[in-house]
């Protein structure tokens, strides 16, 4: 029973696996946050649950942890809900009025009803407890019971205290387009530490994701606790550090240039806001969140293909012969899925034209796109195709029958970025228009997979169809019509596995990966820069979902040269695709990667759904290692990667997550397989004979049969 209420000491419990979280209603009626962490008796809690002032110039000094903050009387710091009412009153006095435990989802689910005093406003507080990973899914809901007009102008998905701690360091990612998932820190001083995107999907300059500690926490010790929210359009995460020494973490949907009309009788929900707590360091959270992701969000348990994708090959010279040249030399390395890119439409040869008009190009593909995609199938290998169906160019059928289609201000011409605008989602025409054109493309293809891209931030934010008082919905009904077009999709073709891509990784979150079955990161593919990537990558998202592609050398970004088997481990961490131009590599690159996949399928389940130890960081060493081992400790892969060698010195390593009296075959150390306890693998650790700059190497690790404890 994961949920206890103490009615006689006005105290709600909820229990996990390993922690317990704790709030009561104190004598003024507020839900005050009471203790968040490892196991305690939650009782002993209730002699904290009263308010105390401080000075006339304060609220309460409780009111700072309050389980959601309405604003409303005393009230200063960052609020879960501001709201107006249809007199112009802007004063919430949500009042406690009862609790309901109900099963969601199969997981037991804590609901708070709470009620204004005055108006016809109900709030409903959510809590679904997922026990065995010490994980509760926090989210909100506003109803309308009355007959006038509410106007929801911020309303956060959840608000979590931090336990008090002599220093709270807030780690979070930042990044740009190719180069996303860029880890910092932060130690909280008073005041707010904000994370966001107001740019209308994710983002690539940060994720909704972040972790606090006392400073102590490392990759494998210390306590960490944490949230991610799932949310695929504006977002904020607000980190607030008050004098009193309350840390709180607040996030939802961006409250900027944001509001909604609740209607009579309606409800608006807000979306999850995951939190969780690691005692094991980020290491362990990050293992929470990946299994959180396999077993709660993803739509499949299907293990990812090796794809090939031919962007980087032929960028938009998409032409039938060249694809079939590609596909027969993917076929030969033994991939399992051909994934023909941007430019395979209408006059789609540039990104100037074409983006809208969603019909086969004839003269690229004079024999139909299914001779292709027969082709494809014929060499065993089944067929995906991009797409980006949010966005258009104004050099496009579809701009110039329906202009009015985009977002824009009409006294405004609209900015266009990467030569294109957004379609306006919102509008119901718009929103069929896709579906009618995705479902017609899947219908009538044998098509596998789609990638479905969004290279285009929202901007000149005019929401047409809408009345004046509405215009501001647009930030949110972009993704709620997003999402409705996902599902549908998903629905009708329940066979094709989706990608969520914007201009590499600016929509990557837990809303998103709800539908999603894999996630491109980031269109650098420079499989250097990509471990710092990665690694930011899987703290928050699984190596299942994170596709990673082999391409040539040197890198068409940066001019980088990395060898052959560099450039396959650094991918071989994730889910492994190939987009490197085959017509140019030589038989003998050809027949070497071809050994890199047949090894990464026989890795592949360690990977996408073993458990991963970080075991090095190239943000404090020259060694970037990184560990997955199945869940009964027999099987592991280990790959390791030199930066650059110095005064010709070796490196050491510790491996982690084995059992330390087993005795295993270690492959990959020398010529030779080698025989160590995982003891010895784990304490005293493995030498390494990696010499030079990006030198890599790939560690098999197998229980010797008849050791197993
Ligand atoms: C974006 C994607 C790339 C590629 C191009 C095509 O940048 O991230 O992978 O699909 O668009 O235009």
């Amino acid at each position: 029973m994961p949920i206890i209420v103490h009615e006689d000491k006005h105290l709600f419990e909820i229990q996990t696996a390993r922690t317990s979280y704790v709030f009561g209603v104190n004598e003024k009626g507020i839900l005050q946050h009471l203790y968040w962490g490892e196991t305690i008796a939650a009782h002993d809690c209730a002699h904290r649950l009263r308010s105390r002032s401080h000075s006339s110039f304060d609220a309460e000094v409780e009111r700072e942890c309050e389980e959601f903050s309405f604003w409303g009387g005393v009230g200063y710091s960052e609020p879960s809900l501001k709201a107006q009412f249809s007199d112009q009153v802007r004063d919430l006095k949500m009042v406690f009025e009862g609790y309901r435990i109900e099963k969601d989802k199969g997981l037991e689910c804590l609901i708070l009803i709470l009620k204004d005093a005055f108006y016809n406003l109900k709030v409903h507080l959510y809590y679904r407890i997922i026990p065995e990973l010490d994980l509760i899914e926090r989210y909100a809901e506003a109803v309308n019971t009355g007959e006038d007009d509410i106007v929801l102008e911020s309303f956060q998905s959840a608000a979590w205290t931090m336990p008090y701690m002599l220093q709270s360091r807030m780690t979070h990612v930042a990044g740009s387009w190719a180069g996303e998932y860029q880890l910092r820190e932060t130690v909280l001083s008073e005041g707010k530490k904000i994370i966001e995107s107001r740019r209308g999907f994710t983002g690539p300059h940060a994720n909704p994701w972040f972790a606090m500690d006392d400073g102590s926490a490392a990759e494998s010790v210390g306590e960490v606790w944490f949230g991610a929210l799932g949310w695929s359009g504006n977002w904020k995460i607000v980190a607030e550090k008050t004098i009193f020494e309350h840390v709180r973490v607040t996030g939802g949907i961006h409250d900027f240039d944001s509001q909604w009309m609740l209607r009579s009788g309606e409800s608006f929900v807000t979306p999850v806001f995951v939190g969780g707590y690691s005692s094991s360091g980020f290491g362990g959270m990050s293992r929470t969140l990946h299994r959180y992701q396999r077993e709660y969000i993803l739509p499949t348990e299907a293990k990812r293909k090796v794809l090939y994708n031919s962007w980087e090959a032929t960028t938009f010279d998409v032409h039938a012969g060249e694809q079939i040249e590609l596909a027969k030399k993917a076929a030969k390395m033994g991939v399992e899925r051909f994934v023909v890119d941007d430019g395979w439409f209408g006059k789609r040869n540039s990104d100037r034209a074409g983006l809208g008009d969603w019909d086969v190009n004839p003269d690229k593909f004079p024999s139909g796109l299914d001779a292709l995609i027969r082709e494809v199938n014929d060499l065993g290998m089944d067929f995906g195709i991009w797409v980006e169906p949010e966005s258009v160019n104004p050099d496009s059928e579809l701009y110039r029958n329906h202009p009015d289609w985009v977002y824009h201000f009409p006294t405004r011409t609209g900015t266009q970025l990467r030569n294109q605008l957004v379609l306006n989602l919102a509008m119901p025409e718009v929103k069929q228009y896709i579906i009618d054109f995705m479902t017609r493309l899947l219908s009538s293809h044998p098509i596998a997979f789609i990638k479905w891209d969004m290279n285009r931030t929202i901007t000149e934010p005019g929401l047409q169809g809408f009345p004046q008082e509405q215009q501001r919905e647009i930030w949110i009904r972009h993704v709620q019509s997003l999402y409705d077009i996902w599902a549908e999709l998903r629905a009708k073709f329940p066979n094709v596995e989706f990608e969520t891509c914007a201009g590499g990784g600016a929509r990557i979150d837990f809303g998103m990966l709800r539908f999603a079955d894999q996630a491109w990161p980031s269109d650098n593919t420079d499989a250097f820069d990509r471990l710092r990537i990665q690694e930011g990558f899987t703290y928050v998202y699984s190596p299942q979902i994170m596709m990673c592609w082999v391409t040539d050398s040197p890198n068409g970004m940066n001019g980088r040269k990395l060898p052959l088997s560099f450039r396959f481990h650094s991918a071989m961490t994730g889910a492994l695709g190939i987009g490197g131009n085959l017509r140019e590599w030589a038989d003998s690159e050809i027949g070497e990667a071809a050994v890199h996949i047949t090894s990464y399928k026989e890795i592949r389940h360690l990977v996408q759904v073993g458990k991963q130890y970080r075991l090095s960081s190239l943000r404090h060493s020259k060694l970037a290692a990184v560990q997955y081992v199945n869940d009964d400790h027999t099987d592991s892969v280990v790959f390791v990667f030199l930066h650059a060698q110095q005064f010709g010195r070796h490196s050491q390593l510790k491996l982690q997550g084995l059992a330390g009296g087993m005795v295993y075959d270690v492959e990959g150390l020398s010529k030779e397989t080698v025989q160590l306890h995982g003891s010895t693998l784990m304490k005293a650790g493995i030498p390494l004979n990696m010499r030079g700059d990006f030198d890599s190497v790939m560690i098999r690790i197998k229980a010797r049969e008849g050791t197993h404890e």
